[in-house]
C-alpha cells in the first residue's frame, strides 16, 4: 500500500494482472507535462484521424502513429506501414520522452532492453471503445506492450487466451501504465465505452499510448 497526500491508504503502486501482466499506476505521472508537449508535436505532423476496418466500419477510437512503423487499418486489412497514408509521409519520430517511459516501464514489470519501434496513440471521446481484440500484427510476441493511459479514466479490459475467457477490469486513470508479455503476449483485451467527464489535462478525452516491436 502506498500513502497519498492526506495520509490515507491508496491501492498498491503494482498490481499483477496475470502471469506476465503488470500495472504499474501513476508511473508515467513523473513527466506527464514533458509527454504533452511530445504528444502534440506528434499529432500536429500526423492528426488523430478515425480509421477504417476491413469490414467497413469506422472505429470509434481516433488514432495515429509516430515511430519508425505505424499500425494502420483500411478496407484492405490490418498492417504497420512506415508511410502515414493520410500524408504519404514517414510516421513522426519517436520522441525521445516517449522511448525512455516504454523502455522503463518495461524495465520495471521485468522486459528488460525493451526497443519499441512502434508507438500507437489513441483517442477516445464520450462512448468510444475497443472490443475485445489480440495484438497479432507483431513479428515478434516475446516483446511486450507497453500501453499509458492519459487524460479520462477507461475501463481496461484484460482476458484470457480465448476471446470468451472470464475478463477482469481494471481502472486505468491518467499516468497509469499497463505492460503484458512472455506468458500475457497473447492475452485478449479492450476498453468499455468511454464515460464523460473533464480531465484537467486532456478535457473530455483519453488518451492512451501504446508502444511496440513489431518490426
Ligand atoms: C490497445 O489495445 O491497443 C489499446 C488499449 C487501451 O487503449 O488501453
Ligand atoms: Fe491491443
Amino acid at each position: 500500500m502506498t500513502l497519498n497526500l492526506f495520509g490515507d491508504r491508496t491501492e498498491p503502486e503494482r498490481e499483477e494482472l496475470a502471469d506476465g501482466a503488470v500495472i504499474l499506476r501513476g508511473f508515467a505521472s513523473r513527466d506527464d507535462a514533458g509527454l504533452m508537449d511530445a504528444l502534440e508535436s506528434v499529432t500536429a505532423m500526423a492528426p488523430f484521424r478515425h480509421m477504417v476496418t476491413p469490414g467497413g466500419y469506422r472505429m470509434s477510437v481516433a488514432m495515429t502513429n509516430c515511430g519508425s512503423l505505424g499500425w494502420v487499418t483500411d478496407r484492405t486489412g490490418y498492417r504497420y506501414d512506415s508511410i502515414d497514408p493520410e500524408s504519404g509521409r514517414r510516421w513522426p519520430p519517436m520522441p525521445p520522452s516517449f522511448m525512455e517511459l516504454a523502455e522503463s516501464a518495461a524495465a520495471e514489470a521485468g522486459f528488460a532492453g525493451f526497443q519499441p519501434d512502434a508507438c500507437l496513440i489513441n483517442r477516445y471521446e464520450p462512448g468510444a471503445k475497443l472490443s475485445l481484440h489480440q495484438d497479432k500484427n507483431e513479428q515478434d510476441y516475446s516483446q511486450p506492450i507497453v500501453s499509458v493511459s492519459l487524460g479520462l479514466p477507461a475501463v481496461f479490459l484484460f482476458g484470457g487466451m480465448n476471446r470468451t475467457d472470464k475478463t477482469r477490469r481494471v481502472e486505468v486513470r491518467h499516468g497509469d501504465v499497463v505492460v503484458w508479455g512472455g506468458p500475457a503476449r497473447l492475452r485478449y483485451h479492450g476498453v468499455m465505452p468511454l464515460k464523460e467527464g473533464h480531465h484537467p489535462v486532456l478535457g473530455g478525452y483519453r488518451v492512451n499510448i501504446t508502444f511496440r516491436r513489431a518490426g
